[in-house]
């Protein structure tokens, strides 16, 4: 009997209020570490697909909790705060220009950590376990600490440490604080799927191959670096090359781009590609969510544009 792989992705979705039409607003749900995992359910139907977080006791609490089981997505052994309530942000148009009003500082989900067993327990026993640079940057130093010692033990026990740093400077303290917490995700993480603009706000990189040669340096083996609609670099087994994105023909939002680029990719190393087909897959799979509002697009839309079913083997 073939075992059921478990994925887990570990961060926060927040409460999204979008499309204002005088003020009447719509509310989905959505964040960068959530709409990698959409992909990744979407694309690997044969597994089992974990959000690990937080959740507040409310009635919006309640709704996340709903969406994701509506979308065969569990939530492991993430706790429960009393009292506490998720993350908002609205999105609002200024001419085709989005901009972003977050109301996150006292989140559930900032407290992803404050249960440590639990959270060991929500990281055993997986194939992947994916986080990124925000799910970092909202936790307080000790929990960020039980958190890269939960991932490290993770992959200690053969779980795969995927990391996209998704950099966001407004969520740091300062630029060298985000740097060290960073690099100590590096350190514990198998693939990194940084994106060139990002790198170099942060660390100064002046190319794609400076950012990919930085993270190289740090001991990761396994590097995508996205760059928008120029080439992403892949450094696999040893060997650097290049996937040119595709041409998405009525791009309208590319709000999630980068987080469905993930999916697809981790997707396709899961089915046993290299890397290099996998970024053209991951590459596929963020023209089709850069074509829809919003960082979700409908499963069946992700599954065609990346090619549900032509792989050289199935996870
Ligand atoms: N305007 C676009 N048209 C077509 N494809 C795009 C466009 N922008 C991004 N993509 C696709 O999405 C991928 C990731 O985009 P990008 O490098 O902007 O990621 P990102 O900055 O991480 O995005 P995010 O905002 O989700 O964090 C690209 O490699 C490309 O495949
Ligand atoms: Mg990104």
């Amino acid at each position: 009997m073939v075992k059921e792989i478990g994925l887990a992705a570990i961060g926060e979705c927040m409460l999204e209020l979008s499309a204002a039409q005088n003020d009447t607003w719509r509310m989905g749900i959505a964040g960068d570490t959530l709409n990698t995992l959409w992909a990744l359910r979407a694309l690997l139907p044969g597994a089992r697909c974990d959000y690990v977080t937080a959740f507040g006791d409310d009635h919006f609490s309640e709704r996340q909790k709903a969406f994701l089981a509506e979308n065969g997505i569990g939530y492991a052994s993430s706790p429960v705060i009393p009292g506490a309530r998720p993350g908002l942000y609205a999105i609002t148009l200024d001419g085709v220009e989005r901009s972003f009003t977050y109301w996150r500082s006292d989140s559930a989900a900032r407290q992803l950590a404050s249960d440590p067993a639990a959270l060991e327990k929500s990281l055993s026993n997986l194939r992947l376990a994916y986080v990124s640079g925000i799910t970092l940057a909202i936790l307080d130093e000790p929990a960020r600490r039980i958190l890269i010692d939960a991932l490290g033990k993770a992959r200690n026990a053969g779980t795969l440490v995927a990391f996209d740093p998704n950099y966001r400077a407004r969520l740091w303290a300062s630029r060298d604080y985000a740097q060290q917490e960073i690099n100590a995700a590096l350190a514990v993480s198998d693939i990194v799927l940084p994106t060139f603009p990002d790198e170099s706000e942060l660390y100064g990189d002046a190319s794609p191959e400076a950012t990919m040669q930085r993270i190289a340096s740090a001991g990761v083996a396994e590097i995508v670096v996205k760059n928008g609609t120029e080439d992403a670099l892949v450094l696999f087994d040893g060997i650097a090359g290049t996937s040119p994105a595709s041409r998405a023909e009525g791009a309208i939002d590319t709000t999630g781009a980068g987080d469905a680029f993930n999916g697809g990719y981790l997707a396709a190393r899961l089915n046993g590609m290299d890397g290099v087909a996998a970024a053209h897959r991951a590459h596929s799979t963020a023209a089709a969510v850069v074509c829809v509002r919003g960082a979700l697009a409908p499963f069946d839309l992700l599954r065609t544009a990346y090619g549900c079913g032509t792989e050289p083997s199935a996870a």
